[in-house]
């Protein structure tokens, strides 16, 4: 008899030295650190750490990782008319075609930086000697680019989600990086993934103008639809990331009494939202996510709401390479297998 779990629950595809996601406790542990003890790192210093492990300050990825910037760029640049017609994040995945096969995984990185980049600002050149996220935040015109920093690290890893998960699969074809990250890309799209932040500044909008925030959620969740920027296949409490990009938010909020109005606002709903779904679910715990906190955050920055997919991507590249790179050198082919209830031929 085969057993099934739906959406693969529950099922234990491997092991990994990159990170535990422990849904139970809360804990997000990165090669062997708690999420919170990486939030001073560099972008290149937690690539390195992500792909490599151990100590982060050997030799830096600053000037390698700004070289390939400036060599991605004008390949990019060419490819931009496209760009006004593609979602951003179909824009990224056009972006990896764009590039010669590279066995360097910083030109990966530096190809999706530039390209959201460029999508904003066609004319910005790369600097090869400033670090990615400055470089990145000035080429796109953002504001607070350590805002954009723990972002990205907050966001660089966890676990076998669904894009990490797809990234593996295609890696152990060994079809090579490209194809494996633009697959990660494709399955980061969708709603329940990737995409739950712009609807969450939605949602935050209609409540800002609700007479009852209360009955605002509880009317919601009565006619079938999901509160975004709440729940998780894996965590049961709170999602760790969700109270380090909400501290995020507050640091970024001492320059911005906007954010510093909308944070007030958020942690106000936040509240009203869990008791709503703990009320609607009494048997499932329904917490916060990473995407509440990231809406305000990159909306703050100065990204707009459909930009915000694509800049996730931009961060999680990093954990998604660390995987690719276990699953080259310790995986199996992916190969499962499905339990057939259609009908069979007469004749048995
Ligand atoms: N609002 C209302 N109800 C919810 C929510 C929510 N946010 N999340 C789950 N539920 C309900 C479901 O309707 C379901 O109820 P049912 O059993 O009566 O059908 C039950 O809780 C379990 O939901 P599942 O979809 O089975 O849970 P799963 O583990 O597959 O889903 C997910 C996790 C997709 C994140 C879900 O909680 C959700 O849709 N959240 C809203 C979208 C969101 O915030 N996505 C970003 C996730 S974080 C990331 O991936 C980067």
């Amino acid at each position: 008899m085969q057993v099934v779990s739906s959406g693969l629950e529950g099922v234990c595809v491997g092991d990994s030295h990159i990170s535990l996601v422990d849904g139970q406790a809360g804990r997000l542990i990165l090669r062997g650190f708690h999420l919170h003890q990486l939030g001073e790192k560099s972008f290149e210093e937690l690539a390195r750490f992500l792909w490599e492990g151990g100590a982060c300050d050997e030799e830096s990825l600053v000037q390698p990782l700004g070289e390939a910037r400036v060599r991605v760029a004008p390949l990019l640049r060419e490819a931009l008319p496209l760009a006004a017609r593609l979602a951003p994040i179909e824009w990224l995945r056009l972006a990896l075609d764009r590039l010669p096969d590279s066995q360097n995984p910083l030109d990966w990185v530096a190809a999706l930086g530039v390209a959201l980049a460029l999508r904003r600002n066609p004319q910005a050149q790369p600097e090869a000697k400033a670090d990615h996220v400055s470089d990145i935040a000035r080429m796109a015109g953002l504001q607070f680019p350590d805002g954009l920093r723990q972002y990205w690290i907050c966001v660089a890893e966890h676990g076998m989600n669904a894009s990490t998960f797809t990234a593996r699969v295609v890696a152990s074809t060994r079809a090579g990086h490209r194809a494996a990250l633009s697959a990660a890309l494709g399955a980061l799209q969708g709603p329940l993934h990737g995409g739950a932040p712009g609807p969450v500044l939605d949602m935050l909008d209609e409540l800002q103008r609700a007479p009852d925030a209360a009955a605002w959620f509880q009317h919601k969740l009565a006619s079938g639809e999901r509160l975004m920027g709440f729940g998780h296949r894996v965590y049961r409490v709170r999602d760790p990331r969700a109270e380090v990009l909400r501290l995020a938010c507050q640091k970024v909020s001492e320059q911005s009494s906007e954010l510093a109005e909308r944070l007030r606002f958020a942690e106000r709903m936040e509240k009203l939202a869990t008791s709503a779904l703990a009320a609607h679910k009494p048997g499932r715990v329904l917490q916060t996510n990473v995407e509440y906190y990231t809406a305000l955050l990159l909306e703050a920055i100065g990204f707009q709401r459909e930009e915000f997919t694509a800049v996730f991507a931009c961060g999680r590249v990093l954990g998604w390479l660390a995987h690719i790179f276990e699953q080259e050198s310790e995986g199996r082919l992916i190969r499962p297998e499905v339990r057939y209830v259609g009908p069979m031929p007469d004749q048995g």
